[in-house]
């Protein structure tokens, strides 16, 4: 039987900084995801569970593989690494030390026992998984400044549940500036690689969460994709193992890219196309972040965050407007479209 997903955070063998997560994950404050008076009343659904894939608390999962003396092996990788190797939050497994630049230490291995490697979430390529975020290519001065609106609360996210965002908050805005600035330069100067499939379809596999990402359920079945998106692992074994040359795919209502692409031509009505500011192809432009070939999950995540005021940071407020009048099937459109365009 397929069991869960080996990616969660507290099964890292690091058992200190696993039991700090847990605590955190129990008693950080939840505080106020809304700043007083940002609440626009448009969205009053909770936050899409697809989106933002809560995984069960810790302890009701799978036990931990016992296997930990078996060397695992990816396609075209010469590498072996133990699962207790690659859940090692203080050392991202690297399959392909070649297709990729020479890592900084902060991204290769963090820095015990405060700050986890960013290679171990993000990937050694900064590909990025559906619960985190592509950083490849985007610019260095963008990545230090969500760093800064993470460690300054503007940044959070409307799941509190979210154990990868907590995560990234409480461990790696620990980082020092010269770490941050080193990793910012590394991820922004890697080409971003096609990555996730999209497929338009009104039937999808079954899935449940499980590692914080959705993956098929055994047995297998089927259901309707309603208004969804189902971003899972193209081949979960890889995944599991955190290759990072084993992408997604997204699996996208019928007719919503045609839909996504109007809305992000018209700049979701009237207002600017989003192009003026996230560049032609939506590349990125400037300081603005790339939106084109990433994880659609993390779009609709963001775009959701924007508008119930989780994520208020200063270049932030220039998306307000944008999503002022968006609504959540908008935003999975807009999603849609955006994950299906080259990086
Ligand atoms: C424990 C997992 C984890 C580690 C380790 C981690 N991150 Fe993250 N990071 C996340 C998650 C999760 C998000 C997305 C949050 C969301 O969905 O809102 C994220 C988002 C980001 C973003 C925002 C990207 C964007 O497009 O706005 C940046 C920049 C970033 N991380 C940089 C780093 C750096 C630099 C490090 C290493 C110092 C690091 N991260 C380590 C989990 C992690
Ligand atoms: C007036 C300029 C402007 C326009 C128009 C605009 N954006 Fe943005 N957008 C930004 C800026 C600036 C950021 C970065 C915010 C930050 O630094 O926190 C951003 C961030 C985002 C993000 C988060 C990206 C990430 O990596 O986390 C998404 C998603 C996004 N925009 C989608 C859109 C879409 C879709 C449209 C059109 C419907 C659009 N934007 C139009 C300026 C704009």
């Amino acid at each position: 039987m397929r069991k869960i997903a080996g990616t969660g955070y507290v099964r890292g063998t690091q058992r200190l900084s696993a039991l700090c997560l847990i605590l955190l994950c129990v008693f950080l404050p939840l505080a106020a995801q809304n700043p007083v008076g940002a609440k626009p009343a448009a969205l009053a659904d909770s936050p899409p569970y697809w989106a933002y894939a809560v995984d069960l608390p810790a302890g009701s999962t799978a036990s931990p593989k016992t296997d930990d003396a078996t060397p695992h092996h990816v396609p075209a990788s010469d590498a072996a690494f133990t699962h207790a190797q690659v859940h090692n939050l203080f050392s991202a497994p690297d399959w392909h030390p070649t297709s990729h630049p020479t890592m900084p230490e902060i991204v290769s291995r963090g820095r015990a026992p405060d700050v986890f490697a960013c290679g171990f979430c993000h990937l050694p390529n900064g590909q990025g998984r559906p619960e985190n975020s592509s950083l490849a290519g985007l610019p260095a001065a963008y990545i230090v400044q969500q760093l800064a609106d993470f460690k300054s609360g503007l940044r959070k996210s409307s799941e509190p549940k979210h154990g990868p965002t907590r995560a990234m908050i409480a461990f790696e805005t620990k980082a020092n500036d010269k770490e941050i600035k080193a990793a910012a330069e590394y991820f922004s100067a890697i080409r971003p690689e096609p990555w996730i499939r999209v497929v338009e379809t009104n039937t999808v596999p079954k899935t449940h969460v499980a590692g914080w990402m959705l993956v098929a359920s055994d047995p297998s079945a089927t259901e309707p994709i309603a208004q969804r998106i189902i971003e899972t692992p193209e081949i979960l074994e890889q995944t599991e193992l955190r290759d990072d040359h084993s992408g997604f795919v997204a699996y996208v209502p019928v007719g919503s890219i045609q839909k996504g692409e109007a809305l992000v031509k018209t700049g979701a009505g009237k207002r600017a196309a989003c192009s003026t500011c996230h560049g032609p192809g939506l590349k990125g432009l400037g300081k603005v972040p790339r939106l084109a070939g990433r994880s659609p999950s993390y779009i609709v995540r963001q775009l959701y965050d924007m508008k119930s005021g989780a994520r208020v940071g200063i270049a932030a407020q220039k998306m307000r407007p944008v999503v002022a009048r968006l609504t959540l099937d908008d935003m999975t459109a807009i999603a849609a479209y955006v994950a299906s365009l080259s990086p």
